[in-house]
């Protein structure tokens, strides 16, 4: 059931948090059985408060209710917008409705995007400049640009007092954590691979710029020791967990773990699965993390987490049936988005795949993976379906390459 948590972060911080279990589908198109947060926050001061994010609209009177719990709405002096996307804003509206043209802050970008949104002028937003100090009472908090985190719009805040970041959807991740900050090793560790889904789905595409981000944080001396983001676990116990993750995430790498292989295959009528069946025995051999994910007519599987896995994978194993002469569409699906999402972030491939009555699923696959700037170190393509003495043949090839690669 969709509910929230109010929770008191610091002395001057509280974290609004909506635990959404009504959406199936992240921007109506990643499949997230395991829900997913929205983190608003407060930051009270001796003039008022100053409320930075919000929610999804459909839960306006939820965050009504959550902020009253907190604070008098008359309070809320100002409030900060660090990304215009609905999964935060959407519950601007009502706010504007009850508390009149209140002083908006952002970049030049979110003011024109949310008059987009709203579908009106809001001469009450100020934009700022990187760096800008917003203060009310006796609190300063500084405003930073990080645009393409994950629009162009996208900023950070920083509360220097508390040492508080606010990253909205930087350093955020799928699912609803059993707690609001990272409590235990446990909670990270559940934690951490919706995490990485959500990176691959969301924020891959602009890889560079969280790397950008980073350096720019560091550079300027950003002494953060808590990460509060806008989906997520809060952290103020390991923060340098989802920075690391997150650079590693951005650089195509695991943060940690074994040697990872990523199988992700359709089959028809089996002629496909019957080789990736034998790779993966053979593989089982080996000390590494194996993911294997599959479309076939028994199952499909969850696209968000193919493209979790694959992100930090060292190698995937790409297995295609033909159809009508060209890719089946499921995998036309997954590589398109490994394509864009991951372009330059050079993954390595095996292609496998089969055919009835024309070789192109594989020449399309290497087409597509070449002009994204993958590494394919094998394709091996059939008729039909593989006798056993290819299959046994493949199967070995694939077993030493994976034996050579962990060593490298
Ligand atoms: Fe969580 Fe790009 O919005």
């Amino acid at each position: 059931m969709t509910t929230y948590r109010v929770h008191k972060l610091t002395k001057r911080v509280y974290l609004l948090r909506l635990d959404d279990t009504d959406t199936r589908f992240f921007e109506g198109i990643w499949p997230i059985p395991e829900g997913i947060t929205y983190n608003a926050y407060i930051v009270t001061t001796s003039e008022g408060a100053i409320l930075i994010d919000g929610w999804k609209r459909e839960f306006s009177d939820l965050f009504v209710e959550a902020l009253e719990s907190v604070i008098d709405l008359k309070d809320i002096k100002k409030i900060i917008v660090h990304h215009t996307e609905p999964d935060h804003t959407g519950s601007i509206e009502i706010l504007l409705r009850l508390l009149g043209n209140i002083e908006l802050l952002g970049t030049q970008f979110a003011k024109s995007m949310l008059e987009g949104f709203l579908g009106r002028a809001l001469p009450f937003f100020k934009p700022l400049k990187d760096s800008e100090k917003i203060s009310l009472g006796d609190v300063e908090l500084i405003f930073l640009h990080t645009p393409w985190l994950h629009w162009p719009d996208t900023a950070m805040t920083y509360y220097p007092e508390e040492k508080v970041l606010f990253t909205c959807d930087a350093f955020g991740g799928y699912s609803i954590p059993r707690t609001v900050v990272d409590s235990s090793d446990d909670v990270i560790s559940e934690y951490l691979p919706h995490a990485r889904d959500y990176f691959a789905n969301i924020v891959a595409k602009y890889s560079q710029h969280v790397i950008k981000a980073v350096d720019k944080l560091v550079s300027i001396g950003i002494d953060y020791k808590i990460i509060a983001p806008g989906h997520g676990l809060v952290w103020v116990n390991k923060p340098d967990i989802i920075v690391k993750s997150y650079l590693a995430w951005a650089r195509g790498e695991r943060f940690g773990g074994k040697f990872k292989v990523v199988i992700i295959y359709s089959s028809m009528y089996g002629n496909v699965e019957r080789m990736i069946s034998s790779i993966v025995r053979r593989l089982e051999e080996q000390d590494i993390e194996l993911r294997i994910y599959k479309f076939t007519d028994k199952t499909h599987s969850n696209k968000s987490d193919v493209l979790g896995d694959a992100i930090d994978a060292d190698l995937i194993i790409l297995g295609a049936s033909t159809y009508e002469g060209s890719l089946n569409p499921l995998i036309d699906s997954i590589v398109s988005m490994i394509c864009t999402k991951f372009k330059g972030l050079r993954k390595r491939f095996i292609i496998i795949s089969s055919y009835g009555w024309a070789p192109s699923a594989d020449k399309e696959l290497t087409k597509r993976l070449s002009e994204a700037g993958m590494e394919i170190l094998k394709n091996v393509t059939y008729k039909g379906r593989p006798d056993k003495k290819l299959i046994d043949n493949i199967s070995e090839e694939i077993y030493k390459i994976v034996n050579e690669l962990r060593k490298a």
